[in-house]
């Protein structure tokens, strides 16, 4: 057998929040590889514009965060996973801050030393602090700084990682992780990298659909992955859509952040009217699912193709310094946010769902993590909060080195693992089968999976997912792989995922809505959808719900 000579104590799959801040925790006790599968900016954490919450306000308090977070949550959010993530809030602002990424600060705070604080949906105080509109950027880019400093943290940018390595799939007795295939983007080939611990911090789903708010990069991977490794995944069917983006045919997802109607837009029809009155007493700071909704409503039942936010109410210097990258870019397109209503639509922004983890983000697999946007906490419940996504990346990637420091001395040095085999596949003949295979699929999620669902909608979707399932497993089967056929195939796996647990929800929760079932189920417990998978290692996984309370 040949086999692979790569080897490293933390393997980290992904190089965004998650994945960056547990390598700067880790690195000070442990050799950590991080992978991104583009450059090491392209995950949605560059993309961040709102920013983090926390309670930080004298007014504020972390009872208050949490009741709002369980409120957004529609009923099933884990009390537990709540309380852990806002008591932490402060404390990775700060823990960031000291990394140097430059929060706003607000200038009529003594001293000029207090965070600046803006407000978004479902937040009863402000709450989120930021880095202008473009918190994401300055998270990312200064997180990224720290990790090239530190001599134990080897950054990878290009490296896709195909599949996770376990013992079950080596033959072997239980099913801890042992590492990772990956494939070098430069060069085609596929190393087998070896691991005592591996972490999956690869982010969302939403490049699923058609139209998203995420970098191409969403594709689940992570979840994908794991789901073939063994592991629980939960609550695939709240799939969040953000109200507001750009509505432009040259503005590729640009986003425009929930802040601009926490500083006061308005969402208007085509003709003027502001319309979230009928639909909310919180008007456009409703929760997302809530304003995702009225908008797709308002949209069908006037033809409209897009409705309209404006802040050109308020002062043009306060707009030009609370969001001058939004501004700049709507600039780009010819729309002056300071004088004119700007065109809008939903698009696909964040997978509320992923794979199961405990509160130290360990998942059913030994020896294997997961942690940010490609986790199920329990914290999003039925709809995630704004700005409490960064907030969770953050505090369970210091919850997940927390786990590991003491775990690392007594992990075992995985065995040697076999390469990959492409002794039997070929050089692939139509690569057009893989773009034609992911518009088709992005497609149909769009059309019958999307903000509104139908049994018969979802039905259909099903059956085009199976044979696309089918065809994609014969190609990648015979050829070598590429990184759109890695994606492509995850992508049609997390379609899968996202329609099952879509079709057991008999009800209509949060984020999913279905003309079905319209209401919520109050005459049973709510209950997590968790499916599980036919390699799902039972008796070996670790007690993951504990005595937590499910929903
Ligand atoms: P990401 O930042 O998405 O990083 C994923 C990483 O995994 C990337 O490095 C990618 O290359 C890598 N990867 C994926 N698959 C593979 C693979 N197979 N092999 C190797 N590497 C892989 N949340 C907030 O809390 N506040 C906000 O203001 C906010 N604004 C947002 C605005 C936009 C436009 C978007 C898109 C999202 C926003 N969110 C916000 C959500 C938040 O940004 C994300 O949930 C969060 O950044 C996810 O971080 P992550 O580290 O889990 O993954
Ligand atoms: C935004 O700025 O509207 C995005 C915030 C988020 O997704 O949490």
């Amino acid at each position: 057998m040949t086999t692979s000579p790569f080897s490293t104590d933390i393997l980290i799959i992904g190089s965004g929040a998650a994945g960056l801040s547990l390598a700067l925790r880790m690195a000070d006790a442990a050799r950590v590889v991080v992978l991104a599968k583009g450059s090491l900016s392209e995950g949605s954490t560059y993309y961040a514009q709102g920013g983090v919450s926390a309670v930080l306000d004298a007014g504020d308090s972390i009872e208050s965060h949490l009741q709002d977070t369980l409120i957004a949550g529609a009923g099933l959010c884990h009390a537990d996973a709540v309380r852990l993530t806002v008591e932490h809030g402060r404390e990775v602002i700060e823990w960031l801050s000291a990394r140097g990424v430059p929060f706003t600060r607000d200038p009529s705070a003594e001293h000029g030393a207090d965070y600046h604080l803006t407000r978004e949906g479902g937040h009863s105080h402000r709450r989120v602090a930021h880095v202008a509109d473009a918190t994401g950027r300055a998270i990312q880019t200064t997180l990224e700084a720290r990790a090239r400093e530190h001599p134990n943290i080897t950054l990878l940018d290009q490296y896709i990682a195909v599949d996770l390595i376990t013992r079950r799939k080596l033959g072997l007795d239980g099913n801890r992780c042992l590492g990772a295939y990956v494939l070098d983007r430069r060069d085609g080939q596929v190393e087998a990298l070896a691991a005592r611990f591996v972490v999956l911090a690869t982010g969302g789903a939403s490049r699923v659909y058609l139209y998203s708010s995420n970098p191409d990069g969403s594709t689940g991977d992570g979840i994908a992955m794991a789901w073939r490794a063994g592991c629980r995944v939960a609550n695939l069917e709240f799939m969040q859509f953000h109200p507001t983006c750009l509505y432009h045919p040259q503005a590729k997802n640009f986003l425009i952040s929930e802040a601009v109607r926490g500083e006061g837009g308005y969402l208007l029809l085509p003709d003027g009217t502001r319309f979230m009155r009928h639909f909310d007493v919180r008007m456009e700071l409703a929760p997302r699912d809530i304003v995702a909704r009225a908008i797709d409503h308002e949209m069908k039942r006037l033809g409209a193709e897009c409705v309209y936010l404006d802040i050109s109410h308020k002062p043009a210097a306060f707009v030009q310094e609370h969001f001058p990258n939004i501004y700049a870019k709507c600039l780009e397109y010819g729309f002056d946010l300071t004088r004119q209503p700007i065109p809008v639509v939903p698009a696909a922004h964040y997978t509320c769902g992923g794979v199961l983890t405990d509160l130290r983000a360990r998942t059913d697999v030994a020896g294997l993590y997961a942690v940010g946007e490609v986790a199920f906490t329990g914290l999003h419940g039925a709809n995630r909060m704004a700005s409490n996504s960064l907030l969770e990346c953050l505090v369970f990637a210091a919850a997940a080195a927390d786990d590991l420091h003491p775990r690392l001395a007594r992990a075992p040095e995985p065995p040697p693992l076999p390469a990959w085999d492409e002794s039997r596949v070929t050089d692939s003949d139509e690569e057009v089968v893989v773009s034609h295979n992911w518009a088709e699929l992005r497609q149909f999620m769009w059309d019958y999976v999307g903000i509104v669902r139908t049994n018969k909608r979802l039905q259909r979707a099903q059956h085009r997912v199976e044979l696309l399932l089918r065809e994609i497993g014969e190609y990648y089967g015979n050829f070598r792989v590429s990184g759109n056929l890695i994606e492509l195939r995850n992508l049609a796996q997390v379609a899968d995922l996202i329609i099952r647990c879509a079709l057991a929800r008999k009800e209509s929760r949060g984020l999913h809505y279905t003309l079905d079932y319209p209401q919520a189920n109050e005459a049973t417990p709510v209950r997590d959808t968790v499916l599980v998978p036919g390699n799902f290692a039972g008796a070996d996984a670790p007690p993951l719900w504990g005595e937590r309370v499910q929903g």
